[in-house]
């Protein structure tokens, strides 16, 4: 049997455009998109603020992990993570080995400012709920250090439309 694996994943902060650009990835590679956030979702049939809310963030991360580790082996699509993922040491090493077998973890470096406008539009984030942009900018001192360090493609989103940004991913791949 070959070994499948993603053809590509995204990583990146939230309000990067990971599931716009995973999607535009998708579709020019003519695969299928899967996004952590919503696998979730719909696996525990609870939205992510209300997991935070009545499970906390551990469990939330260990499910999240559950996730993505189960997609990494037998999907060949194109999968997005949520923000906070590649924080969790299970899904570090898992993407290191992902990297390993020839797969590509893709950063998408966007822009702060338009990162938290689009971040600060949903009410989906539980972790930038009061104070976004404060909050946002102090995990991103945190998790840019971590992705720059995993990911073999790193692409700056500024001044690029999603399908250019999702165009020089899906070249690498
Ligand atoms: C999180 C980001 C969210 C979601 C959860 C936690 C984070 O995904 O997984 O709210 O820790 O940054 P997005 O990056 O899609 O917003």
């Amino acid at each position: 049997m070959p070994n499948v694996i993603p053809k590509a994943v995204l990583i990146g902060m939230p309000g990067a455009g990971k599931t716009r650009i995973g999607q535009d990835v998708a579709t020019v590679l003519n695969v299928e998109f899967r996004d952590s956030d919503v696998e979730i979702e719909s696996r525990e049939r609870m939205r992510i603020p209300r997991i935070f809310e009545e499970r906390g963030e551990r469990e939330f991360r260990a499910i999240e992990s559950d996730v993505i580790l189960g997609f990494l082996h037998g999907f060949d699509g194109v999968l997005s993570l949520g923000g906070g993922a590649p924080m969790t040491e299970s899904v570090c090493d898992a993407l290191e080995r992902y990297i390993d077998e020839g797969g590509v973890v893709a950063y998408l470096d966007a822009d702060p400012n338009e990162a938290i406008a689009r971040a600060s539009r949903s009410g989906n984030r539980p972790l930038l709920a009061d104070g976004a942009a404060r909050k946002w900018r102090r995990l991103y001192a945190e998790r840019r250090p971590v992705f720059e360090h995993l990911a073999n493609l790193i692409v700056h989103t500024k001044g690029k439309t999603p399908m250019q940004a999702a165009k020089n991913i899906a070249d690498t791949v």
